[in-house]
């Protein structure tokens, strides 16, 4: 990874930090994933050549770049949605700054939206990062999209794990997917689909 991006990734960390110290309204907030869940991201994305990626909640796109340097390097590609327009600015100015624009595309609006108009699409790695009492409901248009041997990576699987655990207990129960959960950051769900 560049110095360049090293040092934006670094401001980012510390802003998100200072910003959600000082403001509790969720709409402002960055809540960003860990440091290491980044670097697992990346790790994952490679070892799994997932050149296609979709990610659910791009916040100001700290995970985001995390998903695009590793996708940049096996040629690939994230699509990532956001509600907030607030949010979406801040992310694009840092995809511009990163010099990683061009293998993002960022999506404004309803993820529920983004599925139903993402017909025939087939990602390789999903990642599940926005208002967890969604996935639920979501959930079949997310096993639609998730490609045969695709990856589906949940954040807060154990910082929040009361409020997935219905989800979990969903994926799990699905006999297409083998599933377990990784203590890294705030606890990752992982789901990969064999059926
Ligand atoms: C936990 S934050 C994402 C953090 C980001 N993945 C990161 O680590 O930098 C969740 C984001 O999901 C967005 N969100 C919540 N519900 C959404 C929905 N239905 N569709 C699209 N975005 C949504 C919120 O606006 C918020 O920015």
């Amino acid at each position: 990874m560049s110095e360049t991006l090293q040092e934006l990734l670094r401001e980012l960390e510390r802003f998100g930090q200072q910003n959600d110290a000082a403001i509790s309204e969720p709409p402002r907030r960055m809540l960003n994933i860990t440091r290491d869940t980044g670097e697992f991201l990346s790790v994952l994305v490679q070892a799994t050549n997932a050149q296609r990626v979709l990610e659910i909640g791009t916040s100001n796109g700290y995970s985001t770049l995390w998903l695009a340097q590793a996708v940049q390097r096996i040629g690939g590609h994230v699509t990532t949605v956001e509600l907030s327009e607030y949010k979406l600015a801040m992310a694009a100015k840092n995809f511009e700054r990163s010099g990683l624009s061009d293998v993002i595309t960022q999506h404004p609006g309803e993820a529920g939206g983004l599925f139903e108009r993402l017909k025939d699409a087939s990602f390789d790695l999903i990642f599940l990062d926005s208002k967890r009492s969604d996935y639920v409901q979501w959930w079949p248009n997310i096993e639609r999209v998730l490609r045969k041997g695709g990856l589906l990576v949940v954040d807060n699987a154990t910082s929040h794990a009361g409020e997935l655990a219905a989800f979990m207990v969903q994926v799990s129960a699905d006999p297409n997917f083998t599933t377990c959960t990784v203590p890294v950051g705030n606890g990752e769900f992982l789901a990969t689909r064999c059926g």
